[in-house]
């Protein structure tokens, strides 16, 4: 299907955090943060889980999975959509577990999902209806993040 696109690898590759949402057994939503979200193939995501028990368990009832990736300095990203798969052993699973320990995920891994993405979406913040360009918005963004480091207050105008 080749549902990942190039960009879509970068921003995913960039930024390694994913907001994971499930769907609760009693038809709440469920969303977490994944900073083990990677690429695995063009039409798969993957995340370690290392203490997500209630994504698994939802997965498991119900594999209807929402992930989004957004880079907060350009304010853009993508969402996904697709099917979780929990692997807790196999071929498969060995493999996801050699590429987290070659990315150096030191952590106890106790199973992984693996996300079939059937649709992906851009996100863009509403800045960009104003017409703000990318330059634009990444130097509001990267200003933000240097006052904070100093300090000092002052939130920027704008998504
Ligand atoms: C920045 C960040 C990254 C995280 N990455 C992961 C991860 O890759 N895998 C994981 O299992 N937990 C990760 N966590 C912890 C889970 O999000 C956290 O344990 C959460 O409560 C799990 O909720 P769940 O059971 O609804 O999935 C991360 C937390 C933060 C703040």
């Amino acid at each position: 299907m080749h549902t990942i696109d190039e960009d879509m690898r970068r921003v995913v590759e960039e930024q390694r955090l994913g907001f994971a949402a499930t769907v609760c057994p009693d038809a709440t939503p469920n969303l977490s943060p994944k900073g083990t979200t990677a690429v695995w193939d063009d039409d798969h995501l993957i995340f370690a889980d290392i203490r997500s028990p209630r994504t698994v368990e939802n997965l498991r009832h119900n594999p209807a999975i929402e992930i989004n990736v957004v880079d907060p300095i350009s304010r853009k990203g993508y969402r996904f959509k697709g099917t979780g798969t929990v692997l807790t052993e196999g071929t498969l699973f060995d493999e996801v577990l050699a590429f987290y320990r070659r990315r150096r995920v030191v952590n106890e891994i106790r199973s992984v999902v693996l996300v079939e993405v059937e649709r992906a979406m851009p996100l863009t913040s509403p800045a960009y209806d104003l017409g703000a360009t990318e330059q634009e918005v990444r130097e509001r963004w990267e200003r933000h993040h240097e006052a904070l480091r100093w300090g000092e207050s002052g939130a920027p105008t704008g998504e």
